[in-house]
């Protein structure tokens, strides 16, 4: 449904060219949940916004690659037909719902507006689909939430609202970035309920995160990235059961886990290893691969040349020399 090809995005800054994200692909099937992940800055964000050409322009650039959605390459289409594929066909979840909402209109209005924007209804009959929309997300008397505007409302549920519309119109993608960091885990859990449960239209989502625990519970297939690149790429149980880059290694360990039987003056039980040391400049990275400076295994080689991703069968893929072997 979609394929990524070698996408690389830079930006403009006053300390120089920033590249965010470095040909990166990929792709998501129909029906499929795909978990992005990696640490703050690596570029998740940069590439699912370009996937809705939505880099701020013009000191943002999609410089090489192509983004094929069913064939089509979206960085060929005008801004109108670009229009008409957001939101319908393809939606985003933002981490800030401040950002979707307008604070000018109530809920109610601004759910019938999209949902008249791309269905050919009844303004009823697109308030009906607006009201059971908030009601499916949990939220209290949805019939007088209608006319709420989202001052009115806690941060908790104005990101269920801004959840609400970005499922609404049953797109073929939702992009998440980070959707329910903002919520409480109880509603994170009924959010993800609902996600499962749109599956059944036949919907896929890029979902993006910093928990390995929401990757193993929602995720079919997951990519890893560090600074700017996709360092590994596989369906879950094997980026769980056979991690091969030394920074997916790092994650994994870094969950927090429930240790053999407290020893004696060990406080919780809980062990938490991070990984040593700091993601590079994204003004200067590295020549070689980026993770070289803090992984545990890097060799010479590593230090002037890029890994390129290796296959290592199943779909599974590690840009790592070691992966050679
Ligand atoms: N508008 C912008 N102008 C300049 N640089 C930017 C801009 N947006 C992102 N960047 C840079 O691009 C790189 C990738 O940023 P991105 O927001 O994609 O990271 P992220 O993986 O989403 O991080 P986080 O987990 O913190 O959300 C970073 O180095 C960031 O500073
Ligand atoms: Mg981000």
């Amino acid at each position: 449904m979609l394929e990524i090809n070698n996408i690389t995005v830079t930006f403009e800054t006053d300390e120089g060219i920033v590249k965010a994200v470095d040909n990166v692909s990929f792709h998501i099937d129909r029906n499929e949940i795909v978990g992005l992940v990696g640490e703050s800055g690596c570029g998740k964000s940069v590439t699912a916004l370009s996937i809705l050409r939505l880099i701020p322009l013009p000191y943002g650039r999609i410089e090489t690659g192509e983004i094929l959605f069913y064939g089509k390459n979206l960085l060929d289409l005008n801004p109108k037909e670009m229009r008409k594929i957001r939101g319908r066909a393809i939606s985003m979840i933002f981490q800030e719902p401040g950002s979707a909402l307008s604070p000018l209109h109530t809920i109610g209005r601004q759910m019938v507006e999209t949902i008249l924007l791309h269905k050919d209804i009844t303004g009823k009959e697109a308030w009906n689909i607006a009201e059971t929309w908030l009601e499916k997300v949990q939220i209290s008397d949805p019939r007088e939430r209608m006319f709420a505007y989202p001052y009115q409302l806690s941060g908790g549920m104005q990101q269920r609202v801004m959840i609400a519309m970005a499922l609404m119109l049953e797109p073929d993608l939702v992009i998440a970035d980070e959707p329910t960091t903002a919520l409480d885990v109880t509603i994170q859990a009924q959010v993800f309920e609902l996600v499962r449960e749109m599956r059944r239209f036949n919907t896929s989502m890029l979902l993006i995160t910093h928990d390995m625990g929401v990757i193993w519970e929602m995720c079919d297939r997951v990519l890893v990235m560090y600074a700017s690149r996709v360092v590994e790429e596989g369906n879950r149980d094997d980026i769980f059961s056979k991690p091969t880059h030394p920074y997916t290694i790092g994650l994994l360990e870094s969950i927090p886990k429930l240790s053999a039987p407290p020893s004696r003056g060990d406080k919780g039980g809980y062990r938490l290893k991070a990984i040593p040391g700091q993601v590079p400049s994204a003004l200067n990275y590295p020549s070689g691969c980026h993770f070289f400076d803090r992984c545990p295994d890097a060799f010479d080689r590593c230090r002037n040349e890029k890994p390129k991703l290796i296959d290592l069968g199943n779909g599974h893929k590690a840009a790592c020399f070691l992966a050679e072997k």
